[in-house]
């Protein structure tokens, strides 16, 4: 990929898609701003080389529906106050009121359009819109690692239409980090996958054998593997379909000598409520009627030392059902043990990312990506379509 370092942007009005997609509370107001701190130095940089700044994000899934609740105009404000600088909002993403918006802007202004799902071709990688948004710039700048999974007009199609494309600081570290890790890791490598359903990790899985030393698997997909494995659990949750994939990913996982770690405790409940009563029992122990919420204190404490020994680990998915207080405690304890490991640790996922930054260990972990979907991807061992997209862009750039 091209990188914004390597053309000129002086005076030229540069479209950065960034992905400001951060998590709110009913009021309007901003919970967690890591994704807007994440893409700042790819916007300095830009200001601090004169460019005119075009700053273009999605927020949520409103499904083609201008939805007031999620606009942008929050991250505008946001944005301003972490840049010191005024950041003007569009009232939309294109047509001719952002048109005469954008071409007033003199170097170093800044406009935020609005968000990009507001339209429904924007999801479907329409063409016509892609062009619009496109007709905005001189320079497009892929720097939303998050949705580059996605094969959206903003981040695939836009980039057969900009003059030029290339890539933003972030989208270049994501990538960067992960690639040298895979091609290259320091030994032990330990990939631990949680989250609810192996359907959704099936593939990661799968890819990752051919990376690891050692896997560890917790939150309730492990009670698909625990049940391949003849246990027991009760009314846990269970993929039966999957029971047979994930014997097959044991057996391979054996047969390549690679240690492979279940829950050997669970914290079980009767129902899915943060009122009910719990349990904590050994796996063999699962009564009929119960299920298990999380992982153990007797889990915690081998998973923690699986990790000792470990010189990079990579993690996704929480080990239960982290969003209830009384099951969080397995995927709390996680998030001390990698952060405390002596070993090269990154980090990816929504709720994996919550559970480490409720911690406050953001600053012991190496990398934290901002990416949940495309991280998972990039476990798949698949190129983003974005990025594919920005590599296959065959703009020519001499003229710039
Ligand atoms: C994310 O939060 O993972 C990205 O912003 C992508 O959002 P999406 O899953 O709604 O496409």
């Amino acid at each position: 990929m091209k990188s914004i370092k390597e053309i000129n942007i002086t005076n030229k009005r540069v479209f950065i898609r960034v992905d400001l997609n951060v998590p709110m509370d009913d009021q309007q107001n901003i919970i967690d701003d890591t994704r807007i701190r994440a893409v700042l130095s790819t916007l300095r940089y830009a200001l601090d080389n004169q460019a005119k700044l075009i700053i273009a994000s999605h927020m949520g899934r409103p499904k083609g529906r201008k939805s007031p609740e999620l606009s942008l105009k929050p991250i505008a404000k946001r944005l301003g106050r972490l840049l010191e600088k005024d950041v003007k909002m569009a009232n939309d993403c294109i047509g001719p009121d952002v048109k005469s918006l954008i071409s007033a802007m003199k170097t170093g202004d800044i406009v935020l359009l609005e968000n990009l799902r507001f339209h429904r071709k924007e999801q479907k990688n329409n063409d016509e819109f892609a062009k619009e948004l496109a007709s905005l710039c001189d320079v497009y700048v892929n720097n939303a690692f998050a949705v580059s999974h996605r094969v959206n007009a903003s981040v695939v199609a836009i980039t057969k239409y900009a003059p030029v494309s290339v890539a933003g600081f972030l989208l270049q570290k994501e990538i960067g980090y992960f690639s040298k890790i895979m091609a290259n890791p320091q030994r032990p490598l330990v990939t631990i996958i949680g989250g609810a359903k192996v359907s959704d990790k099936l593939m990661a899985l799968d890819n990752m054998l051919d990376h690891v030393d050692k896997f560890i698997i917790g939150g309730a997909m492990a009670n698909t593997f625990l049940k391949s494995k003849g246990y027991n659990v009760g009314k846990s949750k269970i993929e039966e379909d999957l029971v047979g994939a994930a014997r097959s990913i044991m057996e391979k996982a054996a047969k390549r000598k690679i240690k492979f770690y279940l829950p050997i405790d669970a914290v079980v409940a009767r129902r899915f409520d943060p009122k009910a009563q719990t349990k904590i029992v050994p796996i063999q122990e699962i009564p009929e009627s119960w299920m298990a919420m999380d992982i153990g204190p007797a889990t915690s404490l081998l998973f923690s030392e699986v990790l000792h020994n470990a010189k990079t680990v990579i993690w996704n998915g929480p080990m239960g059902v982290f969003e209830i207080d009384s099951f969080s405690r397995g995927t709390i304890a996680m998030v001390h043990s990698v952060a405390n490991c002596y070993a090269l640790t990154v980090v990816g996922g929504g709720d994996t990312d919550v559970a480490i930054h409720k911690e406050m260990a953001n600053d012991r972990i190496t990398y934290v990506s901002t990416g949940g979907g495309a991280f998972l991807t990039m476990l798949e061992g698949k190129t983003l379509p974005a990025v594919a997209a920005l590599e296959d862009s065959e703009k020519k750039y001499d003229n710039l």
